[in-house]
């Protein structure tokens, strides 16, 4: 059997040989495509990061109220990057009598140290024990833990909207295995856009936002097949679409090729044919309504307690606990 020289080498192989084109969205996050996040959340057309910052400035210490009051509270976040919003979380939790610590985990290295780095400057009393995992594998590392405390398990960003909706579940399920009745889960969520009559435009914008740093973000999965599998993909022979898939309320992010091609890899020693429109899937992002994220949430194992959105019903949080 061969020797790969990369741990994604597969994972691509798979993707690109299926009957329709897909990259797993994980495979965005290396140091670039981290940084290319981070500028996106800071683009005006890109809501959801201005609505879940302000739903959090506003609703912290109601979180904490709910879920922790004066006990020992272990913060948990799924995918924290830059963990930017959860600062806001994180002082109402300093602020309250009972003892923080924070577990952000993430598949990104870069964004975990600049997590790190952040809040070192922002909350220098606030213990921080990073974790640089998959969390679709792994369950948080045990250990130091209070042990009489109480947990909360952050998911923000509407980044659970990644997955299909009974992928998510599962997912809830496995990592919060060890958590006891009475903690807590927090989801931050953009809704289905019938649920507040979110204009098509606005939702569409966020994902082709008009200075193109959604589509270098989406064609830096290449520039990453480029350099670290030996790929030569021609980046200008490629265009970055978002489509909205009405029947699965889901917007669909696609590399389609823009010519017949074949792209060599040279750590798969293959070549892949591209048609001419033919797309490679790389990222959903579902958009659930508030009943969905009801169900959702219940077969997670947490019960919603509490809803708090924006006054036109863009984007939510959703409070869970653990039954
Ligand atoms: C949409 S971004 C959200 C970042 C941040 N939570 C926010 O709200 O701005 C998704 C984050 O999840 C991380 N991520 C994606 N898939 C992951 C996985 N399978 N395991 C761990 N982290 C993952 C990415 O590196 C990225 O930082």
């Amino acid at each position: 059997m061969d020797t790969l020289v990369s741990p994604i080498a597969e994972v691509v192989r798979a993707g690109l040989s299926a009957r329709k084109k897909t990259l797993p969205p994980w495979l965005f996050y290396d140091a670039a495509g981290s940084a290319l996040f981070e500028q996106i959340t800071s683009l005006p057309e890109y809501y959801l990061s201005t609505m879940e910052r302000e739903l959090l400035m506003n609703h912290a210490s109601a979180v904490m109220d709910r879920c922790a009051d004066s006990r020992n509270l272990d913060i948990y976040e799924l995918g924290a990057g830059s963990a930017r919003k959860t600062v806001h979380l994180l002082r109402a939790a300093l602020a309250r009598s009972g003892a923080t610590q924070y577990h952000p985990m993430d598949i990104s290295l870069d964004a975990m140290e600049g997590a790190v780095r952040h809040l070192a400057l922002e909350l220098p009393a606030l213990p921080v024990r990073p974790e640089v995992t998959d969390f679709t594998r792994a369950v948080p590392a045990p250990g130091s833990r209070f042990a009489d405390g109480r947990k909360l398990m952050l998911w923000l960003g509407s980044s659970a909207g990644n997955y299909e909706p009974a992928e998510a579940v599962r997912i809830l399920r496995r990592v919060t295995a060890s958590m006891n009745k009475g903690d807590c889960l927090l989801l931050g969520m953009d809704l289905a856009p019938e649920e507040g009559g979110k204009p098509m435009r606005d939702l569409m914008a966020a994902y082709e936002d008009a200075a193109g740093v959604t589509a270098l973000f989406n064609k830096n999965l290449f520039v990453r097949l480029n350099r670290e599998l030996g790929a030569d993909f021609d980046l200008d022979s490629f265009e970055h679409e978002a489509r909205w898939n009405a029947a699965a309320s889901c917007i669909e992010m696609h590399l389609v090729s823009r010519r017949e091609q074949r792209v060599r890899i040279d750590a798969l020693e293959e070549k892949f044919h591209f048609d001419s429109g033919e797309s490679v899937h790389t990222e959903n992002s579902y958009k659930l309504s508030t009943e969905r994220l009801k169900s959702l949430l219940c077969d997670a194992g947490f019960p919603l307690e509490i809803v708090w959105t924006d006054a036109d019903h863009w984007y939510g949080l959703f409070l869970g606990e653990k039954s």
